[in-house]
């Protein structure tokens, strides 16, 4: 508990300085600054070499937070209610004199807002009189962190500090909803759509391929482990490594599983460390078997086709 405290208070001082550091969520870890402050904000930009243009998701410990920066609207309070803390970010009208730093937001006039549920994550926002814009913990394009050590893994030295909060429990990123016309899914995520309609008692729109690109994983290539990777494969070609959901019988060196018994859930918590693994022990190429199409399911397809683009 004391070591908690001090872990939480060394990473306030870092974000007080307008430095970066990352931090755990129950979706993936993000690379965290004050997003009141242009400068913290550019470092994450710069750490991550991600392009201006792409806006940053802003967190904050609770709905009491997010006034001064937001238009609040009826949707916005049934979905909040029922899912945050949790996987969901929501777009909404940024406020006129809002502090966010315009670097944030990439001059655009909507916020994306995010209350994440991991209890350290929670401590820490409480403990600032700002919110925290942060992205995934990842270099641009590349594979999303679920491990402290694969923060470590993907800036080294350049970061300041790691708040280690352990393994992430979802493993994929939250799920984006656009709430400022009719609302309208930006990503699929940790939450599922389904669940949504429910609570909003109607069909929302899907356009997690918008031309526009404004959204995530709408910059082609995405959530890479940065080799050639495959999906829907029957059997691995020669050297590749083979991503399979449950156990098989018989089993090979190269045969690798996110799941015992195709269980989704658990999956989606392993695909990112799998990846990981998988490029680690050398492999150039990866096949990944068919991952049936439904509730979380959707995200990991979702993933593994942005990764294909390699
Ligand atoms: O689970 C998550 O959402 C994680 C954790 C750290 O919270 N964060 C995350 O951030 O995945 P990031 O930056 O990797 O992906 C967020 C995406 C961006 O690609 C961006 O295009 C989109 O959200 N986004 C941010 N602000 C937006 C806005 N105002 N309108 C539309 N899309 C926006
Ligand atoms: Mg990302």
């Amino acid at each position: 508990m004391k070591s908690i405290q001090s872990n939480i208070k060394k990473a306030k001082k870092f974000l007080d300085k307008n430095h970066c550091v990352a931090v755990p969520t129950e979706t993936v870890y993000g690379l965290a600054g004050n997003a009141y402050s242009s400068l913290s904000v550019k470092r994450i930009f710069k750490l991550k070499k991600r392009p201006m243009n792409n806006p940053l998701i802003v967190h904050y410990s609770d709905i009491d937070r997010i006034k001064d920066d937001c238009v609040i609207n009826d949707n916005f309070v049934k979905l909040y209610n029922e899912f945050s803390p949790g996987p969901i970010t929501f777009i909404l009208k940024l406020k006129k004199g809002s502090k966010i730093s315009k670097f944030v937001t990439n001059k655009q006039k909507s916020l994306a807002v995010r209350f994440p549920k991991h209890t350290l994550f929670k401590k820490l926002l409480k403990s600032l009189n700002y919110p925290l814009a942060a992205p995934s913990a990842n270099i641009s394009t590349k594979l999303s962190s679920v491990k402290a050590s694969d923060v470590t893994e993907e800036f080294g030295a350049r970061i300041k500090y790691v708040l280690d909060g352990g393994k992430c429990q979802i493993g994929l990123e939250s799920t984006i909803i656009n709430l400022l016309g009719k609302p309208t899914i930006l990503r699929f995520g940790g939450l599922d759509v389904s669940k949504i309609e429910k609570i909003l008692k109607k069909k929302v729109l899907i356009k997690t391929n918008s031309k526009k690109k404004v959204a995530p994983g709408q910059f082609s290539l995405h959530y890479s482990p940065g080799i050639p990777l495959r999906t829907n494969a029957k059997k691995p070609k020669e050297d590749e490594a083979f991503v399979l959901i449950k156990k098989r019988k018989t089993t090979f060196k190269n045969y690798y599983y996110l799941s015992k018994k195709n269980n989704l859930k658990q999956s989606a918590k392993n695909l990112y460390s799998l990846l990981r693994k998988i490029k680690k022990d050398g492999y150039k190429m990866i096949a990944v078997e068919k991952i049936q199409n439904k509730g979380i399911g959707k995200t990991i397809n979702d993933r593994l086709k942005r990764a294909s683009r390699y």
